[in-house]
């Protein structure tokens, strides 16, 4: 069969990006503008901001990563998009982009769902992972487990009841005071919270695995907002004193212990309900920023070995949101004909 090469175009959040993938798993040209230093002094996303920024961005991306595979429009096999779930200003960017350029030019559209993409993503990169997988997806923006039948057959197992667990690392090292990573390392506290664990005692501050309870404990889902709360308390009462080394190290080791726990235990569950519908995983794929925390991935990687399989986890920079991911599942959906007509708009809440 011919290699198809596609363009995908992403703005569900705060990156603007756009890829070009050949089903041969190359990628041809990819770009990706961060907003970070847009909203980093505004504490949190402002999702106003974010859409002026795809608009200001989106054709410069585009331009610039045709240019780097050196194609123009009409070399593609189709254009892909993320059509949701995010939000809805920002959706409609990459939404309007690509359907007018493939209107335009007369080629096949794919509206992408946008945890699909990033469940997806492992196969581009690793050709153990077939159908059916276990994927874990365990960062900033997601904190969620799925049963990824084929295309378009995915089962939600899990997902996070409060906050996302990259969340939970980010707030623990504010109240540990700790430095955010610059933008450029990916953003976040998590390195530098792993870091500190590293010299800590998780004992000294022994936290419960969250969800562990009796009325909690057959639940898959996840919760981190309490780990944060017991810390945030902790520190209320003069438990430990932020600015010194060692406190930090100890709080951090605890938290990291608690929260490793609680990932592997709701994923063993997981692996659980899939047996529990017959269907047989040939590996457990862990994709998000969480997922490059050593202890996190020696842990997974333990569970895995014990059902069987192998743990699969993508590199960090196709992790985050990106094109590449975008472009792929349109590879992935253009090879089946799963195509959509031109006037598709976004959607912003979309369960899988
Ligand atoms: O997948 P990702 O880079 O981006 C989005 O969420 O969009 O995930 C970022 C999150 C941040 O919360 C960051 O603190 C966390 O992943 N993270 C880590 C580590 N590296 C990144 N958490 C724990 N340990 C790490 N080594
Ligand atoms: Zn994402």
């Amino acid at each position: 069969s011919p290699v198809l090469r596609v363009l995908g175009l992403e703005s569900s959040c705060d990156d603007t990006a756009a890829a070009i993938v050949s089903s041969d798993g190359q990628i041809l040209g990819e770009t990706n503008v961060h907003q970070h230093t847009v909203h980093e002094q505004h504490g949190g996303i402002v999702p106003g901001l974010a859409a002026n920024h795809h608009l200001k961005n989106m054709p410069l991306v585009v331009h610039d990563t045709l240019k780097k595979a050196g194609m123009q429009i009409t070399d593609l096999d189709a254009i892909a998009v993320t059509r949701g779930p995010g939000l809805p200003a920002s959706l409609a960017v990459c939404v309007a982009a690509g359907k007018t350029l493939a209107a335009v030019h007369a080629k096949p559209l794919i509206g992408v769902h946008h945890m699909e993409a990033h469940a997806l993503m492992a196969r581009m990169t690793s050709s153990v992972v077939q159908f059916p997988f276990l994927c874990l997806l365990i960062s900033g923006g997601h904190t969620l487990s799925l049963v990824v039948h084929g295309i378009n057959q995915y089962t939600m197992v899990g997902t996070t009841r409060d906050d996302s667990v990259g969340e939970a690392f980010d707030k623990v090292a504010r109240e540990l005071q700790v430095p955010w990573i610059s933008s450029q390392e990916g953003g976040g506290a998590g390195p530098a919270l792993e870091r500190l664990a590293r010299d800590g005692d998780p004992l000294r501050f022994a936290l419960p695995v969250p969800m562990d309870k009796a009325d909690s404990a057959a639940s898959p889902d996840f919760s981190f907002s309490g780990l944060k709360t017991r810390i945030k308390r902790m520190r209320e009462q003069n438990l430990f004193n932020p600015v010194v080394r060692q406190d930090q190290a100890d709080v951090a080791a605890a938290f990291q212990l608690a929260a490793t726990k609680h990932l592997r235990k709701k994923t063993a569950l997981a692996f659980r309900r899939a047996r529990e519908m017959h269907v047989d995983v040939t590996c457990l794929v862990a994709s998000g920023g969480v997922a490059s925390n050593l202890a996190v991935r020696e842990s997974l990687e333990q569970l895995a070995t014990s059902n069987g399989v192998d743990l699969v986890c993508p590199p960090p920079s196709l992790c985050t949101d990106n094109g590449v991911m975008i472009a792929w599942a349109g590879i992935e959906r253009l090879k089946l004909g799963l195509l959509d007509p031109y006037t598709i708009d976004f959607i912003q809440r979309w369960p899988l």
